[in-house]
């Protein structure tokens, strides 16, 4: 099973179809899925659709090119986009998005002591999966709101994809954990007779951990934790109810992936996990693909011809006679290691060339022993998930930071033809 026989993913179908609500785009760190949420989006929108785009962690000239390099946490239309629709587009402020929960869910006071309180505020601005947990319920505000008819998500800068995944299930294990249990008890306990019992055993408890801890920072920790109680529950449900709007029709995923192999297992792995969680897999990105315009000299024919001009250099350097730098094409192109050139020397002294000619041929031969390697790595995962559709994007030459690179990737993205073919 080679990738050429893999199903084509047909991108611009599933951007134009009304049915589709939103895109999430996973997969491992730095393979493009911000640039591909942000392609995607300027294609939606220019093929007529009323587009937002969540970007998480955009490169500051790409954020800046799409208007959104002002952290303010809440979509803004992006201008220039040719076409009927529109595109907004933000990018995500973790810890204003967990301030705006807080807000949401407590009233005046309460609101600002856990606002205030140190905890809080070390646990929002980067516990172990809070970027994930809030960008899902970030996708849930903006589903809720039903301004847009397609929503884009990009997804954090997660070590691995199924971090998205899995962070509401671990913050939500970690507020309702047995730690924090633990330490909300003495706070909740006071007017509870049945609880006596256990309280004298919490203050003990808290006895200690107030000489460990200190008192106010005890404190610190009990309220937070009281006030968190009672906001927790709506966590839970909330981020039980995105999870679900993840496995609805009207969403689908895609997981980018380069052609390396950490990527594509990573890839691999991702598609297994969309599987048993029934989640809708749409396809494969796979991203910064190389190829050759010479792909039909192969790495082996042009370091024999590399080899055959330093030969030449050599005997040439010997006898004072130059003939190597026209035949140093020849030879590449016939493929052949036949060496012999009768045409004498015109005592021009164009070993430079051959030089030239061979670092080129060798240079070549590196690009197409990495093409063979991507080839082989995406053969594999192909051999592993052959229902997957794929599509395949180039590696453009420089980074993607404006609107119009954008549309060049989205262009190859929704492109029907593999590149090269
Ligand atoms: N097809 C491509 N060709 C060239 N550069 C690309 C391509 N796709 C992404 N990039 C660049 O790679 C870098 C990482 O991409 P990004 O979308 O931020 O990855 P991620 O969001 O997965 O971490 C960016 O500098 C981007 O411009
Ligand atoms: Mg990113």
């Amino acid at each position: 099973m080679s990738l050429d026989t893999a199903p084509r993913l047909d991108a611009d179908a599933l951007l134009d179809d009304p049915q589709t609500r939103i895109v999430v785009c996973c997969g491992a760190g730095g393979v493009g899925k911000t640039t591909t949420a942000a392609a995607l989006g300027v294609r939606a929108a220019e093929r007529g659709r009323r587009v937002v785009v969540l970007t998480i962690d955009p490169a500051k000239r790409l954020a800046q090119s799409m208007g959104i390099d002002a952290l303010d946490n809440s979509p803004r239309q992006v201008e220039g986009i040719e076409g009927p629709g529109e595109l907004y587009a933000m990018m995500l402020d973790m810890k204003r998005t967990f301030d705006e929960i807080v807000e949401a869910h407590a009233e005046g006071d309460r609101a600002r002591a856990i606002l205030e309180n140190p905890f809080y505020q070390s646990l929002s601005a980067g516990f172990a999966g809070t970027q994930e947990y809030m960008a899902m319920e970030k996708l849930g505000q903006l589903r809720a709101r039903d301004s847009w008819d397609l929503i884009i998500v990009d997804t954090p800068p997660s070590r691995s994809a199924l971090d998205f995944l899995d962070a509401p299930k671990r913050l939500g294990s970690f507020l309702d954990g047995r730690f924090i249990r633990l330490l909300t008890a003495p706070a909740k306990a006071g007017g509870r007779a049945g609880m006596k019992f256990l309280n004298v055993g919490m203050s003990m408890m808290t006895g200690t951990l107030g000489k460990l801890l200190g008192a106010s920072l005890l404190r610190d920790v009990q309220t937070f934790v009281a006030a968190m109680d009672t906001l927790f529950g709506g966590f839970r449900t909330r981020a039980e109810a995105t999870y679900r709007l993840l496995q609805a029709p009207g969403t689908a995923f895609l997981v980018v992936a380069t052609p390396e192999r950490d990527a594509l297992r990573e890839a691999a792995y991702f598609v297994e996990r969309l599987e048993a969680d029934r989640m809708p897999l749409a396809g494969l990105v796979l991203n910064r693909v190389h190829e050759s315009g010479a792909a039909q000299l192969s790495a082996e024919r042009a370091l024999a011809a590399a080899e055959t001009l330093d030969e030449r250099g050599v005997d040439d350097a010997g006898s004072g006679a130059k003939s190597a730098g026209a035949a140093g094409t020849d030879t590449a192109s016939t493929g052949g290691t036949d060496t012999a050139d009768t045409t004498g020397g015109t005592g021009g002294t164009d070993s430079t060339g051959t030089e030239g000619a061979a670092a080129l041929l060798r240079l070549h031969a590196e690009r197409m022993q990495v093409l063979a390697h991507e080839r082989r790595t995406r053969d594999r995962f192909a051999a592993l998930h052959p229902e997957v559709p794929v599509t395949q994007v180039t590696a453009l030459p420089g980074d993607v930071h404006d609107l119009a690179g954008l549309r060049d990737v989205a262009e190859l993205l929704t492109a029907q033809e593999a590149p090269g073919a």
